[in-house]
């Protein structure tokens, strides 16, 4: 500790630990009904969102946390096992429990881009290489189920978190859904939620995929890189389908998590 870095590290872990108990004491007054784990897992996400504890930001032990926070330590693991199914923390063995680094993406959640990225505090973006409407390919139609001649709008979009780009996205929506492309800023789910047609269900397909060179100057990754090639094809409630997505993740920012159950 005699190091004035150590003594800056050690500081610094105080203030944001001194800030979490106050938080928490000010939501245990302000809602007295949640469950104190719900309460806590709630605030830890409030906080991995806004940047206050960014990737890699080490939490205290359960230990700490229980007896800092005046909880039963089952009430802390409750509150950040919770956490490490969202992928928002991981659990290292033997190290402790941090915010995830990579974009850990749980499979079984049908969340967007911009979502994924919020929930760790990173600042999603896009940028449009093609924003149009067009008659549908034969490939569109099959996947969309239209017939030939209907108008699907089609937005080409590189996906970024802050400066980097991280995803590159083709996605097509049937014209009878959503009317205008411009409608779409940065998220097409909000553009559907805002007309009340959000997907509630979809089907997703994932395979590895070397990018092409094209792909990998516009993702900024060397050549031959891999990633993740995902089709998504979603529903809304009324079984309707509402897009046809190709995205491609890059392999070295994404880990796709899946929770399987036996039967
Ligand atoms: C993910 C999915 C896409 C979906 C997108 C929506 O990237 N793979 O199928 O279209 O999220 O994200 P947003 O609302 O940020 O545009």
């Amino acid at each position: 500790m005699s190091s004035p870095i150590n003594k800056l590290v050690f500081n610094w872990y105080l203030y944001m630990n001194t800030n979490l108990v106050l938080e928490f004491q000010r939501s245990s007054a302000a809602d007295t009904r949640a469950p104190a784990y719900l309460r806590l897992r709630h605030l830890l996400r409030q906080r991995v969102e806004s940047g206050a504890m960014g990737p890699g930001h080490a939490l205290p032990s359960e230990r700490e946390l229980a007896a800092q926070l005046e909880l039963s330590r089952v009430t802390v693991r409750k509150a950040i096992s919770g956490l490490v199914d969202d992928g928002v923390l991981i659990q290292r063995r033997g190290a402790g429990t941090f915010v995830a680094e990579r974009i850990v993406k749980p499979l079984s959640k049908m969340t967007s881009f911009t979502e994924d990225l919020r929930a760790r505090g990173l600042n999603p973006r896009s940028v449009f290489l093609g924003r149009e409407v067009g008659e549908v390919t034969p490939e569109e139609a099959m996947a969309l189920n239209l017939s030939p001649g209907s108008l699907v709008v089609r937005l080409h979009r590189l996906r970024y978190a802050g400066d980097e780009p991280l995803a590159e996205e083709r996605s097509a929506i049937p014209q009878a859904i959503l009317k205008d492309p411009a409608s779409v800023k940065d998220s097409l789910y909000e553009a559907l939620d805002a007309l009340g047609c959000r997907p509630v269900r979809a089907l997703q397909r994932l395979r590895a995929v070397d990018l092409s060179a094209a792909q990998a100057r516009q993702l900024k990754v060397p050549a031959g890189s891999a990633a993740l090639a995902v089709e998504r094809r979603s529903f809304l409630a009324d079984g309707r389908l509402v897009e046809f997505t190709s995205s491609w993740y890059r392999g070295d920012a994404y880990d796709f998590v899946a929770e399987l159950h036996g039967e």
